[in-house]
């Protein structure tokens, strides 16, 4: 059983964070997307792991590196252009060489890992195994239609859903999905649908069987994704203080604060986490929020937002809720008369002022 994780894709619905770093790369509760989908492989037991990534940029490769320090190899497969998802399958076939392989889409999260899935594929001796979850909006999905207990059909974002199931991006196969993917053509949008890939294995009389997801999943294609996703994590995580605490601070439930982070005259209710060296001084730190490595806040609040490495928040007097800041972003007190909003704001980028 190998691993392929798909980490290419534009990832324009997740602009401007996605102008300067791959989608996948993004922290969610500090941890990139992608090291999710890599640390679920290894702990099923996988050893070899192809990832898929844009022929355009080295960025992936050389952040995640070899895999040794999950004890897995990874081998990495450069996609010229984002094709589809079954155009990632077919360049793949040299890595998986005939073996049984999971493919899981590396911005999609999963709680509970994936050992289950591989346990159940195997046993049905299905050529394809779909995961499933119930969700409110299957039309943003790859959706199945179900009767008798038996896929009988998939679309790819239907406008009139069959069910109120999503196919998510975790899939297993064995050797035939490289026969259906190599028989498609673009679809309306110019890719090679995954969802037309799994049609054809059952219009021509190949088993594919499913299970459904019962904990939580989440496909991170919307900002408000990430800003779930973040919840999500954050609530499972322990308590753990590496950094330092002072005594007129207060620190309350799940809340990790890692090592160097300091925490000087505020307040933190967790779940939160505080990323290593950052400091938080006369400030309050709310539920589900994210605060990346050598970041500073001072004197304002945070609430249910993620704010990645090296960005300063001072003296902002309303509380910053359900916010994404990107890498070295910097949201400070404007000084002198008159009193004013003073923005300097890359492309595509979005601010709610009050
Ligand atoms: O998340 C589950 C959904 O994923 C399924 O329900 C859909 O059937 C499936 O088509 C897919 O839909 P999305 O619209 O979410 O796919 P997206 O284009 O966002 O790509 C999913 C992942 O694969 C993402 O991590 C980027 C990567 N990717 C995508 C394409 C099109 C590649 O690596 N190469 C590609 O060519």
């Amino acid at each position: 059983m190998k691993a392929l994780i798909a980490s290419g894709g534009r990832g324009t619905r997740l602009r401007p964070i996605t102008h300067t770093q791959n989608k996948h790369l993004i922290p969610i509760a500090n941890k990139p997307i992608l090291y999710y989908s890599i640390e679920a492989a290894a702990e099923a037991g996988i050893k070899e792991i192809g990832i898929v990534h844009n022929a355009d940029s080295r960025e992936v490769p050389e952040y995640v590196g070899d895999g040794s320090r999950w004890g897995v190899k990874i081998t990495y497969i450069p996609q010229e252009k984002p094709g589809g998802l079954a155009e990632v399958v077919m360049i793949s076939e040299k890595f998986i060489a005939g073996d049984e392989f999971i493919f899981y889409l590396g911005d999609n999260l999963l709680v509970g890992g994936i050992k289950r899935f591989i346990d159940e594929f195997q046993k049905s001796k299905c050529n394809c195994f779909l995961t499933l979850s119930r969700v409110k909006d299957p039309e943003r999905f790859g959706v199945p239609e179900i009767r008798d207990g038996r896929i009988i059909g998939v679309e790819e974002k239907p406008k009139k859903p069959k069910s109120n199931f999503a196919v998510a991006g975790i899939y297993l196969y064995d050797k035939h999905i490289f026969e259906a993917v190599k028989s498609l053509k673009p679809s309306a949008r110019g890719e090679l649908e995954i969802s037309d890939a799994h049609q054809y294995l059952i219009d021509n009389g190949f088993k594919v069987g499913y299970t459904e997801i019962t904990g939580w999943w989440k496909d991170t294609g919307k900002p408000a994704d990430l800003l779930e996703a973040n919840r999500l994590i954050l609530d499972a995580i322990a308590l753990r203080i590496d950094g330092e605490v002072d005594s007129t601070s207060e620190v309350a439930g799940k809340v990790i604060i890692e090592p160097g982070a300091r925490i000087i005259k505020s307040k933190i209710r967790g779940p939160v986490i505080i990323g290593k060296n950052s400091i938080i001084e006369d400030s309050y730190i709310g539920p589900f929020t994210s605060i990346g490595d050598r970041t500073e806040v001072r004197n304002s609040e945070v609430e249910y937002s993620i704010v990645l490495r090296d960005c300063k928040i001072q003296s902002v007097s309303l509380r910053l809720e359900g916010s994404i800041l990107g890498n070295d972003v910097e949201i400070v007190e404007a000084s002198g008369k008159p009193r004013v909003h003073r923005f300097m704001i890359g492309d595509q980028s979005r601010v709610e002022v009050a």
